[in-house]
């Protein structure tokens, strides 16, 4: 049976596939395939395995017949059209886990950078201009004592949050269901979000996208953080209405953004570059050596299992 893989990713699911007798076929090349190439090449696949940047939709699906599975190198899972997928009786499955902590690291990251102006601070020091230590150069703020609002405690969120917590922090999260293991490990309170985004010093945002969550930092909801706010995204862009979050960074409404996340990648804002006080990474939550490599490893057994008539290891459940 044929497996197609639509990019490079780490060689072990390329090993296990053909160790297991599949005909693996791989795009080599670094960037997604338009729809009808990505047909043309997956053609007569019982198995696909995705990254986040391919767009797995309907017009995919209805012409990739003989598919089985569509292995989702990512946890994140909107980018495929699940609903439609299942409903042909293909399954969907996603890489869970094990790349939490190398998110929640890139969080904390986030976190930390943005509160003391790493970036700024590192800018200033390539052109040249340290001229020794000054009491009021790049002034930030602390951690410890202020607030952490995890907006979805999921896995990510809370393991951010216990990072968080090492450092002093209090946390609040608002999530659809109490979580009791992590409020006995963290002390976190559960709040509305309007309360969160009141009362957080730093936000950061751990959601899935769907369409609930969907511009689910509005308006409405961004206008309500401190004036000293620091917003972290390593989620999805698409949660936060970035071009209004653009509008506050600008006027210096909140202290700064760290984002590892786009509302429209891969293209970035470009208003986003021109801002001092906002972090820019290139979606590198999961980015390790040891977390990639698990990825491929989860995606790659999760393809065996159901072409071999098994139970997927972490099928994708909407
Ligand atoms: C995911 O797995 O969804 C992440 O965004 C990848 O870094």
């Amino acid at each position: 049976m044929k497996v197609f893989i639509s990019q490079k990713i780490p060689s072990v699911a390329e090993e296990m596939l053909t160790k297991q007798g599949f005909d693996v076929k791989i795009n080599r090349k670094k960037s997604p395939l338009p729809s009808n190439d990505l047909i043309k090449l997956a053609k007569s696949s019982g198995g696909l395995l995705t990254l986040l940047s391919d767009k797995i939709d309907k017009y995919v699906i209805d012409n990739l017949p003989d598919l089985k599975i569509i292995a989702n190198y990512a946890v994140g899972f909107n980018n495929i059209d699940v609903r439609y997928a299942n409903s042909k009786g293909i399954i969907v499955t996603n890489t869970p886990g094990i790349l939490t902590d190398a998110t929640a690291d890139v969080a904390m990251g986030l976190i930390l950078a943005c509160s003391r102006r790493f970036c700024e601070a590192d800018e200033f020091m390539r052109k040249g201009k340290f001229e020794g230590w000054k009491p009021d150069l790049f002034l930030g703020s602390d951690l410890k004592n202020k607030t952490l609002g995890i907006v979805g405690a999921g896995r990510i969120g809370q393991a951010t949050a216990i990072r968080a917590k090492a450092f002093g922090m209090k946390i609040i999260y608002f999530s659809r269901s109490r979580k009791h293991d992590f409020e006995k490990q963290t002390a976190a309170k559960k709040v509305s979000l309007a309360k969160l985004m009141k009362t957080a010093d730093v936000i950061s945002v751990h959601l899935p996208l769907t369409p609930a969550t969907f511009h689910l930092l509005d308006k409405e909801e961004l206008d309500l953080m401190k004036s000293r706010a620091i917003l972290v995204n390593t989620a999805r862009g698409e949660v936060i209405n970035e071009k209004y979050l653009i509008k506050l960074l600008r006027s210096k409404k909140i202290f700064a953004a760290g984002l590892d996340v786009y509302e429209n990648e891969p293209s970035v804002n470009p208003s986003l570059y021109k801002l001092k006080n906002v972090v820019l990474l290139p979606h590198i939550g999961s980015a390790t050596v040891e977390t990639r490599n698990k990825m491929a490893e989860l995606a790659a057994k999760n393809i065996i299992n159901v072409l071999k008539g098994k139970k997927p290891v972490t099928p994708v459940n909407v």
